[in-house]
């Protein structure tokens, strides 16, 4: 097992009514900036919950925070709390509303022009303004983590970047919230928390055999109730094991000690700023793309995968090919397509560009093993259209 050290300080709050514990998680006599996206938090009613266990705290509200998150929106913020003097800030949404938390967090008391952050990709590690979160979609984890990913609109870039000091002080998890999701939403949660297990598991045979059980039973668990929650998903058994699914898969702890990957985000991301295309399924377009091209590599893994998850039997080849089919096929059964041409007609030339860009920033060694070559990029590009 590769060394490691697990720093993870949110304090998790997870379950039915803990929106309840509001006020005693904000600092008291904070003056807090209420941040949401596009106003769903309206309609199902978790606005007034919020106001409502809020009670003698003053508060200045901002809405409008996009599904991923504009640079330009977020600096809007950055200059509100500057103005008003606000010292903490609750995100109340999903990963975009949290994400475009983190950076405000990161921005507010940040010495030099803040677009660096993202650009340079400048960590964090402290003078960020301290903020809780609501979570709305489980899907990213970033109520757990220090991670976030934000949009330059002028640049069309999707950046990700976090620090030490952007992990939300609490987040409340309370599954019932999911239940004015809409079907979308669902199915995307569930395929980006799978591609994250996968991302930190499907690598190359390790000794790290506790972070692969647990990375197992979190995609055993998705395969579960993944389909049936999209259908249900005023189910708490199933809401609850959705959630509590998607944070397990992203808050650091099955990375601890193993290689992991991330390429298929690093390209995704791409496919979400040129297209908009949500951040879910640029994932099930590029993932299995990603394991076909890289099958040499990853095939060892893919066969540990196929025995454990899919119960599939035959030699290392067989069973890591048909473990990609499988994965092909749970994505289609989550009602998510995979392809690039079924989300947009001018996918001609995205692997050019995607080329390009990458052999601009110098990642030409993507992957656990550095060997996603921008050769290999185009052709996982290209797989996908
Ligand atoms: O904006 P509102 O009106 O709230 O509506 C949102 C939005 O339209 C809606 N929604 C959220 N909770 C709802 C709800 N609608 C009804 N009922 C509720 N309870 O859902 C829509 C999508 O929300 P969004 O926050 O964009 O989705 P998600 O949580 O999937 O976040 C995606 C963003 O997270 C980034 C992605 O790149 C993308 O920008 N990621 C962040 C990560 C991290 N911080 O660790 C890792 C991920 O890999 C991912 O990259
Ligand atoms: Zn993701």
């Amino acid at each position: 097992m590769l060394n490691f050290e697990l720093y993870n300080p949110t304090k998790l709050v997870f379950g039915k009514g803990q929106i309840n514990k509001l006020s005693e998680l904000v600092p008291q006599g904070a003056k807090i900036l209420l941040a949401y996206g596009g106003g769903s938090i309206f309609k199902n009613g978790i606005h007034q919950q919020v106001i409502d266990n809020l009670k003698g705290f003053e508060i200045v509200e901002f809405g409008g925070i996009e599904p991923n998150p504009h640079f330009e929106t977020l600096m809007k913020a950055v200059e509100i709390i500057k103005t008003e003097n606000i010292n903490f800030i609750l995100a109340v949404g999903g990963g975009s509303v949290i994400d475009g938390v983190k950076f405000i967090s990161a921005a507010v008391n940040f010495d030099g022009n803040p677009i660096d952050i993202l650009q340079k990709h400048i960590l964090i590690k402290e003078n960020a303004m301290p903020f809780g979160t609501i979570l709305t979609l489980p899907a990213t984890g970033s109520e757990m983590n220090s991670g976030y990913v934000v949009t330059i609109e002028a640049t069309q870039e999707k950046l990700a970047s976090g620090g030490s000091a952007l992990f939300p002080q609490f987040s409340i998890c309370d599954p019932t919230v999911i239940e004015s999701l809409p079907k979308r939403q669902l199915q995307n949660g569930v395929v980006d928390a799978f591609t994250h297990v996968m991302e930190q598991y499907l690598t190359y045979p390790h000794d790290g055999y506790l972070q692969d059980r647990i990375a197992e039973g979190i995609l055993q668990t998705l395969i579960e109730v993944g389909p049936k929650v999209v259908e249900n998903p005023s189910d708490y058994a199933l809401a609850s094991n959705f959630m509590w699914s998607c944070t397990m898969a992203l808050n650091g702890l099955i990375a601890k000690g193993v290689p992991t990957d991330w390429a298929t985000h690093m390209i995704g991301h791409e496919l979400t700023a040129l297209y908009g295309i949500d951040h879910a399924r640029t994932l099930a377009i590029i993932g299995p793309n990603l394991y076909r091209v890289l099958f040499e590599t990853k095939k060892e893994k893919l066969a540990q995968y196929g025995k454990r998850i899919f119960n599939l039997e035959g030699t290392v080849d067989e069973i890591a090919n048909e473990a990609i089919n499988k994965t092909v096929a749970f994505f289609h059964t989550m009602g998510i397509d995979t392809k690039l041409s079924q989300y947009t007609e001018n996918y001609n030339k995205t692997a050019d560009f995607i080329v390009n860009r990458f052999d601009e920033r110098g990642w030409k060694a993507m992957g656990e093993r550095q060997n996603i070559t921008l050769e290999k990029l185009k052709a996982i590009v290209e797989m996908s259209y």
